[in-house]
């Protein structure tokens, strides 16, 4: 037996990661590989909420698991799976949504937010907390790495744990810490704002030197002459070149940004050269990934296994606790 903690993160396979994704959250998975029995989810289920076309599905799920593996998840450490090949997620969830109320999960930010800007929201979206408590209370998990936007979720996954075992007078499940992704200052996108999907602001994670070069020259810059002072800390492209930059390459600029005379030309072109040195690596490995697709779908197969044995262990114990189990 291992004595590392259990950890266990998701992610939901709709639409392509971009760098912030990966400074707030994928980088942190890769590193915590080694000090964890991890265990990281395609979360697709969760995405059936956004996503209702077969193919659209198919592909996404597939992409995420590249996206996986190219950044560095290996099977050898951890178990790499999809949520929808254990039942047993769907199944924890409903005897959650019993023991739930609909005021509690009115509370949830995700629900709020989306009831604020006036969208008819689904079921499946407004129980999706307790779908994610089932993810996580499944595995016994010690530790969720999220970023801030899913600490609340976590929460409720360990109120609902501490709710089932009061109710049923067991401790069945173990209650899940979130651990907080350090905060990389939120990644700015190509408009100033936090780089997010729903703002068409992102820069992908796997993009060409071309999208790079495009997302980096649309970046709003102000219009004062080169040779003025600059404060680098309100500059939306000393912003990125903080990701990116070596730390002496990032002195050297910061105070030619202050001196003035740092163009934004300039600015901008060492910015794609760095970005591009980054991606270059992860892209040709994805690339690899999508020659050998037996290998990413052997992946999926055998982490769902091992995810399933853990889960059925689980249910057992569920099902006998709530008593529907007689035999
Ligand atoms: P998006 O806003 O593009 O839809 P998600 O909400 O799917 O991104 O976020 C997935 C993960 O990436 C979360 O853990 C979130 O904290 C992190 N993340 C997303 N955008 C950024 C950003 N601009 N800076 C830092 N972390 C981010
Ligand atoms: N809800 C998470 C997100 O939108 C994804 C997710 C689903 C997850 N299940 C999880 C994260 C379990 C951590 C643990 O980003």
């Amino acid at each position: 037996m291992s004595s590392k903690k259990t950890l266990l993160s998701g992610v939901k396979p709709t639409g392509r990661p971009h760098i912030g994704n990966y400074f707030g959250a994928l980088r942190q998975f890769v590193d915590l590989q080694d000090d964890y029995q991890a265990m990281y989810m395609v979360a697709d289920y969760h995405a059936l909420n956004f996503i209702q076309n077969k193919e659209e599905l198919n592909q996404s799920i597939l992409d995420l698991t590249i996206d996986y593996l190219a950044l560095g998840l290996d099977p050898q450490k951890s178990i790499i799976f999809k949520q929808s090949d254990v039942s047993e997620h769907t199944e924890l969830a409903w005897i959650f949504d019993t023991i739930t109320t609909m005021p509690y999960l009115m509370r949830a930010h995700a629900y709020k937010d989306a009831e604020a800007k006036d969208k008819e929201i689904s079921v499946g979206t407004f129980n999706y907390p307790m779908l994610m408590a089932g993810d996580i209370l499944l595995y016994d998990v010690d530790v969720v790495p999220v970023g801030q936007d899913q600490k609340q979720h976590v929460e409720y996954a360990r109120d609902t744990a501490q709710k089932f075992n009061f109710i049923f007078k067991e401790e069945v499940f173990k209650l899940p810490e979130s651990k907080i992704m350090p905060e990389v200052a939120v990644v700015p996108g190509t408009d100033g704002q936090k780089m997010s999907k729903s703002y068409g602001n992102t820069i992908g994670l796997f993009a060409t030197l071309d999208e790079i070069t495009k997302a980096v020259m649309s970046i709003p810059t102000d219009s004062k002459p080169i040779t003025e002072s600059r404060n680098p800390d309100e500059d939306n492209v000393f912003k990125l070149h903080k990701l990116f930059a070596k730390q002496d390459e990032l002195l050297v600029l910061r105070e030619r940004y202050q001196k003035g005379g740092m163009g934004h030309k300039e600015s901008k072109e060492m910015l794609i050269k760095n970005i591009e040195a980054f991606i270059a690596p992860l892209r040709e490995k994805r690339e690899q990934l999508t020659h050998d697709m037996d290998f990413v779908l052997d992946v999926l197969k055998d982490g769902g296994k091992r995810a399933k044995v853990k889960a059925e262990r689980k249910m057992e114990q569920v099902r006998n606790s709530i008593g529907v189990k007689l035999y």
